[in-house]
């Protein structure tokens, strides 16, 4: 009787231990972002006098050519991946990014969330001759950051960058920014925004068959509500690429299997 207690004891630190171990395995990856984005980071802006977005530029300034997106897409990807992780679409899921538009060639393309202008650069480096990109951002300070990001990979006569927040940028697009309909969308915003503004979209008559909605972090963080809407819709045809969160070499360190993480490309019928 007196030797349960202890045994019972060491069977249930062994097994915190265990849980400390399994939690950690699972979530390190998602800790170290929260640690660094909420905590080293503030404390390196107040040490350094500027922000990290101003740091990436600087890096960009510093290590790519200018006139060349490339070289501004591989600065930004060193410096995050081996400095300061951002949440740019990133290399990998940029690849798919970079397929999407190739293949679908869009004329007339719409960002939600430019951040740095990682993304931009990404996609107009791929547009044709006379193709346009406009990206929608509501903070001032990203805004002017892919602005300058845009000037010196020497994609500014290709996109237009629009401060403001997307639900009321949107219903301007047609009247202000002389959009008849988008041959493709990159939702890379808040998740929260996801569904009304593909509503929106809808109801200000800005898809048209064939427009191509491709959607990142649906899963992870995730936007349900948006994907129960997109795939009980008759309007859309869903594919889904799994692929990995930006700058994470193991998503199964993440939060989900690889298999449940990831783009999701989410096309009307042709
Ligand atoms: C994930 S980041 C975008 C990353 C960028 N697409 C890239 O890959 O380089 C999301 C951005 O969306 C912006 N954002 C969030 N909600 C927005 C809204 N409703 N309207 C405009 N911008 C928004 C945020 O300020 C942030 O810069």
């Amino acid at each position: 009787m007196l030797e349960a207690p202890p045994l019972l004891l060491a069977a249930f630190s062994l097994g915190l231990v265990l849980l400390v171990l399994l939690l950690w395995h699972s979530y390190s990856g998602f800790l170290l972002i929260y640690w660094n984005e909420h905590v080293l980071q503030p404390l390196y802006n107040l040490f350094m006098g500027d922000t990290k977005e101003q740091r990436i530029l600087r890096h960009v300034l510093q290590h790519a050519v200018a006139g060349d997106p490339q070289s501004v897409l591989e600065a930004i990807d060193t410096y995050c991946s081996q400095k300061e992780w951002a949440m740019n679409v990133g290399d990998k899921k940029g690849q798919i990014l970079d397929a999407v538009v190739r293949e679908q060639r869009p004329s007339v393309l719409l960002e939600l969330g430019a951040y740095c202008g990682y993304s931009a650069v990404r996609m107009a480096r791929l547009l044709e001759p006379g193709a346009r990109l406009l990206t929608i951002e509501f903070n001032p300070d990203y805004a002017a950051i892919t602005q300058q990001m845009l000037d010196f990979a020497g994609l500014q006569d290709r996109v237009t960058l629009v401060t403001g927040s997307s639900q009321d940028i949107i219903p301007q697009l047609k009247k202000k920014y002389d959009v008849d309909t988008l041959d493709m969308v990159f939702l890379d915003h808040w998740k929260d925004r996801y569904l009304p503004d593909t509503l929106l979209l809808e109801e200000c008559g800005l898809l048209r068959k064939g427009t191509v909605l491709l959607a990142d972090n649906v899963i992870y963080p995730g936007t349900p509500e948006f994907l129960a809407y997109v795939r009980n819709s008759s309007r859309f045809e869903c594919t889904h690429f799994t692929s990995y969160l930006e700058y994470s070499k193991d998503l199964r360190t993440w939060l989900f299997p690889a298999s449940h993480a990831g783009s999701s490309a989410w096309l009307l019928p042709p």
